[in-house]
């Protein structure tokens, strides 16, 4: 998948890096890299949260898709390509039953594992480059008060270390297969069914924070453009879109 791999022992972030770097990808012809980095000064999060990435026990990548034949409109959908690709390795190669947490945080017995975080740059009406930023909680052991009872890793719910490039480029091999499939439909129709059996929320409460309003109802699947489909007390079903909300479950994080 990736045509060329990028590594430094510390950047601000894969993100911001693989920005600078891409119009020299592009110039290289190349349709795809890789960025990894052993420790992130300036992790960044989703709802320009920090995510927190210190040395020698975590992944911090960012996969850059340059020119993908991907409608701009569609692209955010690749978050939940990459979510259900990191839930599927990581399952494949631990055993540990990792699910999915709506949209794409992949979470292991109810704390998150892993984040992924997606920017795009739009020339004319086509994407120019799409980078999709995964920060994977590997051997990390011990985590920032305000984060123990949110986050677990690999390790932590194993009880021993996990190989770091293994699973990445489990990740990445799972990613070129779910990414063909996504692009022969433009959405997520095939993807959905196998998303949806490791959708946590499924069948279940959630909470949905937007910006200035929070309702209650049960997330029942994903639309092929990747929206929650949630149902209200009534029986009316919604679609939500991601971006500036959260989800969580009415007593827990998932
Ligand atoms: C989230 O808040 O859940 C998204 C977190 C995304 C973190 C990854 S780590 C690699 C890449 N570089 C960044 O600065 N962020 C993403």
């Amino acid at each position: 998948m990736a045509e060329k791999i990028f590594w430094r022992n510390s950047v601000d972030s894969t993100l911001t890096w693989a920005k600078e770097e891409a119009d020299f990808c592009l110039g290289e012809n190349l349709k795809s890299a890789l960025f990894l980095a052993d420790k992130q000064t300036a992790g960044k999060g989703r709802l320009g949260r920090v995510w927190n990435s210190p040395a020698g026990e975590n992944v911090y990548m960012t996969l850059l898709l340059l020119k993908p034949p991907v409608e701009p409109v569609k692209a955010s959908s690749l978050t939940l390509v990459m979510g259900l690709s990191v839930a599927q390795a990581v399952r494949d190669i631990t055993g540990i039953s990792a699910g999915i947490k709506w949209p794409n945080d992949v979470v292991a017995a109810g704390k998150k594992i892993c984040g992924i975080l997606t920017e795009m740059k739009i020339r004319g009406e086509k994407a120019e480059y799409v980078s999709i930023g995964v920060g994977i909680n590997m051997n990390q052991r011990e985590f920032p008060e305000e984060l123990q009872d949110k986050a677990t890793s690999l390790a932590l719910e194993l009880g021993c270390e996990v190989v770091r490039e293994e699973i990445t480029a489990g990740v990445v091999e799972r990613f070129e297969k779910n990414y063909e499939l996504f692009l022969e439909k433009q959405d997520l129709q095939s993807l959905r069914e196998e998303y949806e059996r490791l959708l946590l929320n499924k069948d279940r409460q959630v909470r949905i924070l937007e910006k200035e309003k929070e309702s209650i109802g049960i997330a029942r699947g994903i639309t092929p453009a990747g929206e929650l489909l949630v149902e209200d007390e009534n029986g009316a079903v919604r679609q939500v879109l991601s971006g500036e909300v959260s989800v969580r479950g009415l007593y827990s994080y998932v």
